[in-house]
């Protein structure tokens, strides 16, 4: 039988930040949710986070996850105090329990189930990971032999300067066979440093402990501050940009790019530079976005393209073009073949194929058919101050320049509206409307007597 349990009741004083360090995204997906996922395919009996500093807003946010045992250790005075915690909540457990950092979020699943797996043909009471670190400072020092045994752990500021030049780091990620670490836990001590309970002192009570040592030291990067927190969004983009260029997509200056885990892309896409893709996104084929453009939760067909605009919560059919300086904000639907072009704004609107908005739009709670073409300035007045009305628009209508829709508005099929109407009445298909003064012209005006 195997147990998780994530350590995820720190303040994370070194982030100086409001939110507690678990809590704290990357990539889209907090550190937490990332430890978690890294060991999901070993398919763990129990899932066990202990939670302390802020527990509750912790449990609140994971609570969308199912089977997940929160374990609260309060106060929070070290690692090994918080696997204390688990002493009576896993009374009479057998097997082994994995232990994650909860500020460890690079791990890639192979790693940790080949420390199991490795754990469990050594037979040993516990296998760590490690790591050879170009800087080690700030990470506890494992003392280990050459066959991979290991004799016990010094954190860096309990460390002489001898022991410091021994970059062989502890991850935080550790195997236990769990009666093992059962029976030695309650003998831990405070004497160090910093006068806490240490987790890694176990290891040196235990006989048998192993070490495995990665390959990729980028998996084991902790987080403590801002700037690791960078380095590890560093790590993960590139990550995340490799496998979309091994998968053909075109980054043009792919540093300059960040995506989340939740994006797909078809063939031939092209990303240009200061392009960022967040939460839940699916780009078809030969779509090209960018220079300098935000899409995030959007769906987007093939052969689209987006010039320095923002795309939110809205679904693109094929061949549609976007911008520059276009928002597409949530529910917006735009059909096959449309063009929103520059300082154009649509909200919760459906677009239908072949329509245009190109300049100077603002569409929110509207229906346009197909093959619309909206004037230079066109505004759905949506909004009466307190409750916000649909405008309809038939296919093959016109709007003129600056025409001003009050909502609630319906406009049939092949619809002419002259250039600067307010209309406010509904208006037949194939009618023109107009709606505005009258123009009035006074002939030598310049002459008149004074
Ligand atoms: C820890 C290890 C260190 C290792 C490093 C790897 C110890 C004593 N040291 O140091 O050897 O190299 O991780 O990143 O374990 N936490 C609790 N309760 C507490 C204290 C901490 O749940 O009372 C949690 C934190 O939320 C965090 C994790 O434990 O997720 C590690 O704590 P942290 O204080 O960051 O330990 P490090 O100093 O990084
Ligand atoms: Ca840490």
């Amino acid at each position: 039988m195997l147990a998780v349990a994530v350590l995820a009741a720190g303040k994370g004083t070194r982030m100086k930040s409001a939110l507690p360090k678990v809590l704290q995204p990357l990539a889209g997906a907090t550190l937490v949710e990332r430890v978690l996922a890294s060991a999901k395919n070993l398919q763990p009996e129990r899932r066990l986070l202990i939670v302390g500093h802020q527990a509750e807003r912790v449990e609140q946010t994971l609570a969308h996850l199912s089977g997940l045992e929160f374990v609260l250790q309060s106060p929070q005075n070290g690692t090994g105090h918080a696997v204390q915690q688990l002493l009576p909540v896993m009374d009479g457990f057998a097997g082994e329990l994995l232990v994650l950092n909860g500020d460890v979020p690079l791990l890639r699943a192979a790693t940790i189930d080949a420390l199991v797996e490795g754990h469990r043909n050594s037979g040993a009471d516990v296998t760590l990971l490690t790591a050879r670190l170009a800087d080690p400072t700030g990470y506890g020092r494992v003392f280990a032999d050459s066959s991979g045994q290991v004799s016990g752990i010094i954190e860096h500021r309990d460390c002489s300067e001898e022991q410091r030049q021994n970059n062989l780091t502890n991850a935080g990620i550790y195997c236990f066979n769990w009666a093992a670490l059962a029976a030695v836990l309650p003998k831990l001590s405070t004497d160090n440093d910093q006068g806490e309970l240490y987790l890694t002192d176990t290891v040196a009570m235990l006989p048998r402990a192993m070490h495995l040592e990665v390959d990729d030291p980028d998996e084991v990067n902790g987080i403590n501050n801002r700037k690791q927190l960078a380095q590890c969004e560093g790590v993960l983009q590139q990550r995340l940009r490799d496998y979309w260029m091994d998968e053909g997509v075109t980054f043009v200056d792919p540093a300059s790019c960040t995506l989340s885990e939740d994006c797909s892309f078809g063939r031939d896409v092209v990303i240009e530079p200061q392009t960022h893709l967040r939460g839940c996104c699916s780009i078809g084929d030969n779509s090209k976005l960018g220079p300098g453009s935000l899409i995030e939760n959007a769906s987007l067909g093939a052969r689209v393209d987006v010039v320095q605009s923002v795309v939110r919560d809205a679904r693109v059919g094929d061949d549609v073009s976007i911008g520059p300086f276009a928002h597409l904000r949530p529910a917006a639907e735009v059909g096959n073949g449309c063009r929103i072009g520059n300082f154009v704004e649509v909200k919760k609107s459906r677009l239908g194929a072949g329509s245009k908005v190109n300049h100077l739009s603002y569409i929110g709670d509207a229906s346009l058919g197909e093959n619309v073409n909206v004037g230079a300035g066109t505004i759905t007045a949506n909004y009466d101050g307190v409750n916000k009305h649909q405008t309809v628009i038939g296919d093959h209508s016109k709007t003129g320049a600056n025409s001003v829709l009050v909502a609630p508005v319906t406009i049939g099929d092949h619809v002419t509206i002259g250039a600067g109407s307010t209309i406010t009445k509904d208006v037949p298909s194939k009618a023109l409307s107009i709606g505005r003064a009258r123009q009035m012209t006074k002939d030598n005006w310049a002459n008149r007597s004074t």
